[in-house]
């Protein structure tokens, strides 16, 4: 290997691990801010709490601020390439456009980052033509919502999510969001007179989490647990946000005997919830048809069987069924995303009518009523809304 090593075969086999991108800060002797871009930063262990990062030995910015003692890391998010480009360059006033607090070291916390490490040095290792140093984390905290800058393969980049729904595995965290969202969803209950249900991704279902009002005409058998197939074309507000990998996981549930122009007339479907900021449910038939399945007796110990006739019964629908943009009547459900960190859906806030009721003449009303609380449960969340379309 010594013989024939190639770096050019090094650096590009090694370009294939993708890294986060960190600046790391700290003040010289005089006083003065020094920073460098690293993608070499890493966790290493929780007692003690220590981080590492590795420098050139080239560096010009690492020996400014070895002899302080300190160091902070600033994690970049994807809005900030600028950033790392000035970062990345040898010399210069790197802090002259930049605006930054110091942390407990005196070391810079830049503005506008996901999150900071405040750091003591521990120890530096000599490694090559790099250092390996070892810093003992003094404070950290998060400090925005946004993606964040991923370097691979020689360019930047943003993470986008896999999966449909934030925590999508997680119940217990979707559930401790429900609590959070519980006094919202019973204020709107109250005022708009409507039954307000949580739901989140569990699975390959969407599960109800939390309820709020009870309807007069209660011939609805919502309760928490249950269980509806995560299938096209239920769903929408789920996947409208998610990113193009994610909706294709949700697009490839659809029956194989659909229509050739379903799929077409779905994703036009998705473009429409995200641009209204809201799905609907509309249909008295199907509606009671769906609530007869799910108010069948022990519904636990049939949820196979429940879950193949709701199954039946969502293959029935047509493929715009949730868009809010077609002729709306008979509007039973309006239905709107709460964010988490990242902008990844982690539950849908539902305003819910039963019996001859519709939401066609107050849908204005309730679409805004619902999204004011969806937005309030986002905030509570530190959630944020995704920033563009992503597909
Ligand atoms: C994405 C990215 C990751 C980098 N990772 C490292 C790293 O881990 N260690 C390092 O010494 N330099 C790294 N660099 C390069 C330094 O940022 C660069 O050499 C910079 O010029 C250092 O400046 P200085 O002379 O002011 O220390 C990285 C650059 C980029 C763009």
């Amino acid at each position: 290997m010594t013989d024939e090593f190639d770096p050019a075969r090094f650096r590009r086999v090694l370009g294939h691990f993708p890294t986060g991108v960190a600046v790391i800060t700290g003040v010289d002797a005089a006083g003065s801010p020094a920073g460098m871009a690293i993608g070499s930063f890493s966790s290493v262990s929780l007692d003690p709490p220590l981080v590492a990062f590795m420098p050139d030995k080239k560096s010009s910015s690492w020996p400014k601020f070895k002899d302080s003692g300190h160091f902070c890391v600033n994690i970049l998010g994807s809005d900030q390439e600028d950033v790392c480009r000035t970062f990345a360059i040898s010399g210069g006033d790197k802090f002259a456009e930049l605006a930054w607090q110091p942390a407990g070291s005196g070391s810079p916390i830049l503005d506008g980052v996901l999150a900071w490490i405040d750091c003591d040095i521990e120890v530096v290792h000599e490694a090559g033509d790099h250092w390996i140093v070892i810093g003992k984390v003094r404070e950290l905290d998060t400090a925005s919502n946004q993606m964040p800058l991923v370097f691979f393969q020689g360019g930047y980049g943003r993470f986008s999510a896999l999966s449909l729904a934030a925590w999508e595995s997680d119940l217990a965290l979707q559930m401790r969001s429900a609590d959070l969202a519980r006094p919202y969803m019973e204020e709107l209950a109250d005022e708009l007179e409507v039954e307000c249900v949580a739901s989140a991704v569990v699975g390959s279902d969407m599960v109800l989490i939390a309820r709020a009002g009870k309807l007069e005409s209660s011939a609805l058998p919502t309760a928490v647990g249950q269980r509806i197939p995560f299938e096209p074309p239920v769903g929408s507000a789920y996947v409208a946000w998610a990113s193009p990998s994610a909706q294709k996981t949700w697009f490839d549930r659809l029956s194989k005997d659909a229509p050739e122009d379903y799929l077409e007339v779905l994703q036009r479907t998705v473009k429409e919830v995200r641009a209204a900021g809201y799905a609907v449910g509309r249909g008295h038939r199907w509606h009671s048809q769906a609530a007869e399945v799910l108010s069948r007796d022990e519904p636990v110990l049939h949820q196979d069987e429940t879950s193949e006739q709701l199954h039946q019964l969502i293959g029935l629908l047509p493929p715009d069924y949730e868009s809010p943009n077609v002729d709306v009547r008979e509007v039973r459900t309006v239905s709107t995303p709460v964010f988490g960190p990242g902008g990844v859906v982690v539950m849908v806030l539902s305003a819910v009518v039963a019996g001859r009721r519709s939401l066609d003449t107050d849908l204005a009303f309730t679409v805004d009523r619902l999204r004011g609380a969806a937005a309030a449960v986002t905030e509570a969340l530190h959630g944020a809304v995704p920033e563009e379309e992503l597909g």
